[in-house]
Parts: structure tokens; sequence; C-alpha cells
């Protein structure tokens, strides 16, 4: 045992940034897994925990949000501690992080958008779909009053889930939307959509697209959308394709063969066509596609174009992770590079900033066990060496931390406004980024 070791603290110290599941599963591993003493912190930017399970995840999708009942429960055992509104790079450092903890793992994930590099992308009206999602989950980056639905025709590019997600929720009626957690000025807004066609774009073939069948078989059971696909950009040749991956096409090609049947909403699927730019003067007007083939297995432009007559475009074309500072980070995999989430002495990571945007929440957890083992395996025959208090050096800084129960309580205040609106079980606040503990308490327009 090294002299410096706080107060005689004979616990390993550990802090994991970010309380997506990675980080958490990172926790629940470490408690699981340590044959040692171990105290856990999880700091988080956000008051919130949870990450993209809050934050990502579709309000329709009740039975996945779900998930963060299990999450609570690891942020609840013994010697794991929740530290909201601790921003690293901001609030706290590598450097400090170092003197104050044992090892540090980072779980930030991958919080913007991908870009797509052609002409018109930032006209107004062109929106990410990072920003889009964080506005129906009530993400406290983002106003409530950030988006008007008042084009008829939106563009959504990308063929992939959370394409799929964005699409569901423009498809859906503010109604079939009521019992979710959506705040409640997106509500609103969602009701007084002029929405009426939604175009989604994939670049090369059905056979290609990264939706998975369980959530395109969804947008066939929409009430509110007639479903809308091409004959000729469905067909594939899928005879030795993954079953996932047949499925997929089948799904498609059954709906290229069935007629409208006058539903408010029409939802058109497209295939083989790649946006090349976006039209319009101050703001988006239309968007001008291109269609494509494989070319050695890229994708090539035919010269044949169309242009669709959209207000809007919303570009789910993946997200990225962003580097931390002082944290190694390769601007070629925009991950942090790790050997089984060794960083370097002391530092690890976890997750999407791990393994890059993708994979499902339960991947999450395979790959935090991972890191841990690493961890755990390194720290092994160490003592401990944390030397400064992390609560001590937040007061200096002024920084009092979200805790667990004023967690709970914000909690609470949405099942709260929830009954006070006759909605589902929970409305998430708006105005909660401004919450810090013993002042005031978040903003929220009432019924
Ligand atoms: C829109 C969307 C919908 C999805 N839906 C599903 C689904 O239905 N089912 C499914 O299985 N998977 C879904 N996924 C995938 C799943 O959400 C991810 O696999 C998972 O969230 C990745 O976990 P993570 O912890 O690495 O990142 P995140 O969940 O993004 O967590 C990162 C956390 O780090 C925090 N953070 C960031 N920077 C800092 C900082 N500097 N200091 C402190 N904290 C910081 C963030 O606020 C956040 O809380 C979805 C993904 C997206 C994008
Ligand atoms: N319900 C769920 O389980 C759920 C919900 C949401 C998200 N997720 C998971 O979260 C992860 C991220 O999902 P995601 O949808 O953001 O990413 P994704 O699965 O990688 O899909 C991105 C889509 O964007 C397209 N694309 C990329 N660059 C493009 C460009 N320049 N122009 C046109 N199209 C472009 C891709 O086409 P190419 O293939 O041609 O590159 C692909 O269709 C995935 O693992 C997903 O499964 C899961």
């Amino acid at each position: 045992m090294t002299a410096s070791t706080l107060g005689g603290d004979v616990s390993l110290r550990v802090a994991i940034v970010g309380s997506g599941p990675a980080g958490i599963y990172t926790a629940e591993a470490l408690r699981k897994q340590a044959t040692v003493p171990l105290r856990v912190d999880v700091l988080e930017r956000l008051p919130t925990p949870y990450g993209l399970v809050r934050y990502g995840v579709a309000p329709d999708h009740t039975s996945i949000k779900s998930i963060a009942g299990y999450l609570r429960g690891v942020l609840e055992l013994p010697d794991v501690r929740f530290l909201g509104g601790v921003e690293f790079g901001r609030d706290i450092g590598v450097t400090d992080l170092l003197d104050c903890y044992d090892a540090v793992v980072y779980c930030t994930g991958a919080m913007v958008d991908r870009r797509m590099g052609i002409p018109g992308e930032d006209l107004p009206g062109s929106v990410a779909a990072t920003d889009f999602v964080n506005w129906y989950c009530g993400h406290p980056d983002m106003p409530g009053d950030r988006f008007v639905l008042d084009s008829p025709e939106v563009a959504v590019i990308g063929v992939g889930n959370v394409a799929v997600d964005v699409v569901r929720i423009l498809a859906k009626t503010a109604d079939e939307l009521r019992a979710t957690d959506v705040p409640q000025e997106v509500l609103d807004r969602l009701a007084a959509s002029e929405v009426k066609a939604i175009h989604m774009i994939g670049r090369r073939g059905p056979e290609h697209a990264k939706f998975t069948l369980k959530e395109l078989r969804e947008l066939g059971e929409l009430t509110n959308a007639d479903v809308r696909v091409r004959p000729e950009e469905s067909a594939a040749d899928v005879s030795t394709a993954s079953r996932q991956i047949r499925g997929n096409v089948e799904v498609l090609q059954s709906w290229a063969a069935r007629g409208l049947t006058g539903r408010p909403r029409r939802l058109d699927v497209r295939f083989w066509m790649r946006p090349v730019e976006i039209l319009g003067e101050g703001r988006v007007e239309a968007l001008k596609l291109e269609r494509t083939r494989l070319l050695d297995g890229r994708v090539v432009g035919t010269g044949e174009f169309e242009t669709l007559p959209v207000g809007m475009v919303l570009r789910s074309v993946g997200y990225q992770s962003v580097p931390l500072p002082g944290v190694p980070f390769s601007e070629a995999t925009m991950t942090v590079p790790n050997e089984a989430g060794r960083v370097r002495d002391r530092e690890y990571v976890a997750g999407w900033l791990k393994r890059g945007p993708s994979g499902v929440i339960g991947t999450n957890k395979s790959d935090a066990a991972e890191t841990v083992r690493t961890l755990l395996a390194d720290l092994a025959d160490r003592d401990p060496v944390h030397r400064t208090d992390p609560d001590e050096l937040l007061a200096s800084r002024g920084i009092s931390p979200i805790t667990y129960e004023h967690w709970l309580a914000i909690e609470a205040a949405e099942a709260a406004l929830a009954r006070s609106l006759d909605r589902g079980e929970r409305v998430k606040l708006l105005g909660i980024a401004a919450i810090r503990p013993g002042r005031a308490r978040p903003c929220q327009r009432g019924p």
C-alpha cells in the first residue's frame, strides 16, 4: 500500500466517464468481476443517466426503453455513485481523474452526426438525425421549439435503424405517441405536423439496407401511412444472402406488390438513389438524387437524376464520436485506439467510443466486460494510487454534482407531469440542463 493513498482508503477507485449502457455495464462488470474492494463513480455531463437509452431509443419502443430499469439496479449497487452534471474536458480532465482514481474508463459514446459532403447540406431545413432524435427525446441540449414540421414532403437519407425510427415518428399521429414520454411541447408540434409524404432514401439496394427485419416490419404496420416501394428498386438476388437480408427483401417486395389505401400519410422507400445536392434559396426547397449502381463494390452514379420537392432533409447517415481532450483519438476510425479496452496506463475505453457507432444496447455488455477484464488484470498486483478526493476537487471548482437522489426527483417530477397531462407513465421535462442541486427547479409548460 502506498503512503499516498487517500486517508488510508484501501479500495480501488475507478471513474467511468459517461452513463450510457457502456458506462453502466462497465460499472456492473467491475462489481461482478472484482475480487478486491472497489468504489466506482459514474461521471455524466447531463443531469440524467442512461445515455441513448433515454435520449436515443425511440419513445414508442417502450419495451426497449424499459432496459433503464435494469441499468438503474446497477446505479443502486453499493459503492457505485452517479455524479451527474460533470463534464469531462470542461469540469474535470485526465490528470485530475488519474489523481483521484486508480483507473478511468471513457464511455462517452458517439454524440454527433456524420456529414454527407454534398452542396446545400447546411441550408436551414437540412437536419442531422442526431438533432431530430434529440428533439423528440427531449435531450437537454435541444429546445422543444427547435422544429416546426411545416413541409408536406420530407426526405430521410439512410436506411439504417435510426432512419426507421425517424420515419416512424414522422408517420405516426400525435395520438399514437400520446402515451409515450415525448415532451408535451414536442407532442404539440407533432400534432400540428403538415407532413404528408416521407421519402426514405437508400444509396444501395434493399439487400444492403442496414435496418433489421423487426424494425422494418413495423413500418408496414403503420395505421397512419401507406408504404410504397417500386418493384424495380426492390428486385435483388438474395439466394445466398443471410436470413435477415432475405427477410428484409421479402418484406419490401411484398410492399411493392400492394396498393395505396388512402391513409393520411405516405412513405416511399427508395433504393439505388444517392443525394447529390440539397437545393433552395435560403432554406431547403428540394433534394436532387442520382440513380446509382455498384462498380467493383463501390457506389457510383449513373447520370440519371431525379428531384424531390421536399422542404426538409433529415440526414440519418450514422453517428460519430468526438475526441476527448487529452485522450488519444484516431481520426481514421473516429474511435479511441485500444487493445481489448486498454488505452494507456490506467486509462480504458468501452462502448461506441471504443468500437464505433454500431450495435445494439446488449452489444455494450460483452464489450464492457472485455474492458473490465483488461483493467482488473492490469491492476491486479497494484496498490491503490489515488491521492485526491474527487468530491473535494469538484467542490473546489464550484461544482456540486447531481446525485442519484436528485435524478430520482427528476423521475418523480416526470411521472407527476404525465399524471397531470393524463398521459403515460412519464413525460420528459424540458429545461433540465439548468438543474443544479439547491437551485431553481426545472421549468415546464403545464397542460
Ligand atoms: C437514435 C438511436 C436509437 C437507438 N435505438 C436502439 C434500440 O431501440 N435498441 C437497441 O438495442 N439499441 C439502440 N440504439 C443503440 C444503442 O443506443 C447504443 O448501442 C448504446 O447507447 C451505446 O452506448 P454508449 O454507452 O457507448 O453510448 P451512449 O448511450 O451515447 O452514452 C454515452 C454517455 O456519455 C455521456 N457523455 C458524453 N460526453 C461526455 C463528457 N465529456 N463528460 C461526461 N459524460 C459525457 C453522454 O451524455 C451519454 O450519457 C440506438 C442508437 C441510436 C443512436
Ligand atoms: N431498434 C434498434 O435496435 C435500433 C434503433 C436505432 C439504432 N440502432 C442501432 O444503432 C446503430 C446506428 O444506427 P444508424 O441507423 O445511425 O447507422 P447505420 O446502421 O450505420 O445506417 C446508416 C445508413 O446511412 C447510409 N449512409 C451513410 N453515409 C451515407 C451517405 N453519404 N449518403 C447516403 N447514405 C449514407 C448507410 O448506407 P450504406 O450502408 O450504403 O453506407 C446506411 O443505410 C446501428 O447498429 C443500429 O442497428 C438500433
